[in-house]
């Protein structure tokens, strides 16, 4: 489903990446390791077309995403993909609730979905508090919630453990095991 042909991304004099190529299929947790500035987050966000490439294609569905023009790419990263980093991007003043309200079109056919999500993930009891009031386990596992609620297709998830602390860190890797029965996974 997402395919990487031949990718090179030079920042400046570094190469970060090095004639890259790989296929993945469109579910299943895809785990990639290496030492740090081996180029891991940017393979991440050479996918999601955050980072633009010097050489080589990002293909999804036999689509070349990565030669679309900036406003088709920003539709693209908006619809397709689901994002849980290790800082997690929430808006902190809104709550749980008001932050997946943000990546929904339709609010009145969502709304049972969210509290079916809020609810496979635990954190229903939440929905109405604000985002600064939660712990770092509650936080991440609402940015699993937004990637679920917007349902994209590929989760990117960048150390999604890195400010976790052990119980919470299994926590989070149980979750992204277990959606990527129905999502790809890259962790
Ligand atoms: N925006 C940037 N400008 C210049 N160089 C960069 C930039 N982002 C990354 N690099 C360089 O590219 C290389 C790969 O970095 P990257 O962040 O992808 O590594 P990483 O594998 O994610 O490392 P870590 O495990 O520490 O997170 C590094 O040498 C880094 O210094
Ligand atoms: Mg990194």
């Amino acid at each position: 489903m997402l395919t990487l042909k031949n990718i090179t991304k030079i920042y400046d004099q570094i190469i970060a990446l090095n004639n890259v190529s790989l296929e993945f299929e469109s579910k299943g947790l895809i785990v990639i390791t290496g030492k740090s500035g081996s180029g891991k987050s940017t393979l991440l966000n050479v996918i999601s077309l955050l980072e633009t490439i010097d050489e080589g294609k990002v293909i999804v569905d036999d689509l070349v995403i990565s030669e679309l023009s900036n406003k088709e790419k920003n539709l693209y990263r908006g619809s397709l993909f689901g994002f849980v980093f290790q800082e997690y991007n929430l808006i902190e003043d809104m709550t749980v609730k008001e932050n997946l309200e943000l990546c929904i079109t339709n609010s009145n056919q969502e709304a049972d979905k969210i509290n079916q999500i809020l609810e496979q993930l635990n954190i229903v009891d939440y929905k109405n508090k604000e985002v600064k009031k939660l712990s770092g386990g509650e936080r991440q596992r609402v940015t699993i919630a937004r990637a679920l609620v917007k349902n994209a297709k590929i989760i990117l998830a960048d150390e999604p453990t890195g400010s976790l602390d052990e119980e919470n860190g299994r926590i989070i890797m149980e979750l992204l095991k277990s959606i990527s029965k129905d999502h790809l996974v890259i962790l």
